[in-house]
């Protein structure tokens, strides 16, 4: 096992759906995967195994926010091997060219977090999707009618905000919506050669105050999960 992670080796999958809740994690193995194997339990932090099409997935929880999410990014890329990670999350819409339910696609993200500071000094380093990934996971999207947006995100450390304007700063530049991992998850792929995507549904608008009621944010939520495993396998 690793310090945080009760697996055996071997028993994650090389390809990995990562929701920030726990219990989002046994959501997916549970509808999405056949046979699914629990491997973890660590601090409730739940990850499992089974197959999506033939083809073994894993769904581990990261937690929320950058320091959560990079001590299990970490220990799948250095410990376990693990060749993708795709980030299933949420995300607030910061942007009028996304609305509630839709999946933005993040292809860059940019961060209010210090986290990078250590690792490349004054260099402010972007931290960007695997390409072909989210290639791939834009033409699934198209063909099957899901609604998917692609562009930046900002991964800030606040959930609460207390600068209000930095929103529309930065859908000034184009970033479509709010969320607090994927910067952290595109860094580590760069750093251990693996490939990374974050894709978020919109469950909150910043601009138009709009909110999705709990039976919306499931079947967005489902929608996207099978994006992701369709992008994992072709
Ligand atoms: N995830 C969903 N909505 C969010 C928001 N408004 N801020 C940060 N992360 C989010």
């Amino acid at each position: 096992m690793s310090t945080h992670i009760g697996a055996a080796p071997g028993q994650i999958a090389p390809h990995v759906l990562m929701p920030g809740d726990p219990y989002r994690a046994r959501w997916i193995a549970e509808t999405f995967l056949e046979d699914p194997v629990q491997y973890n339990d660590v601090r409730g932090m739940l990850g499992y195994t089974g197959t999506y099409a033939g083809v073994r997935v894993s769904a581990q929880g990261s937690g929320m926010g950058q320091p959560s999410l990079a001590i299990y990014a970490h220990e799948l890329f250095a410990e376990y091997d693990v060749e993708t990670i795709v980030r299933v999350g949420t995300c607030g819409g910061l942007s009028d060219a996304v609305k509630v339910r839709d999946v933005v696609l993040g292809v860059a993200a940019s961060t209010d977090s210090a986290m990078n500071v250590p690792r490349f000094g004054h260099v402010s380093f972007a931290p960007a999707a695997d390409f072909t990934l989210a290639r791939i996971a834009a033409e699934v999207a198209e063909e099957r009618l899901v609604d998917l947006v692609a562009g930046g995100l900002f991964s800030s450390d606040q959930f609460y905000n207390p600068d209000p304007d930095i929103a529309r700063t930065l859908a000034g530049y184009g970033v479509l919506g709010v969320e607090m991992e994927a910067a952290a998850l595109y860094t580590l792929a760069a750093q251990h050669s693996r490939r990374a995507l974050a894709l978020c549904t919109v469950s909150d608008h910043l601009l138009t105050g709009e909110e999705t009621s709990a039976q919306e944010r499931q079947e967005t939520f489902e929608d996207m999960i099978v994006v992701a495993l369709e992008s994992i396998v072709r």
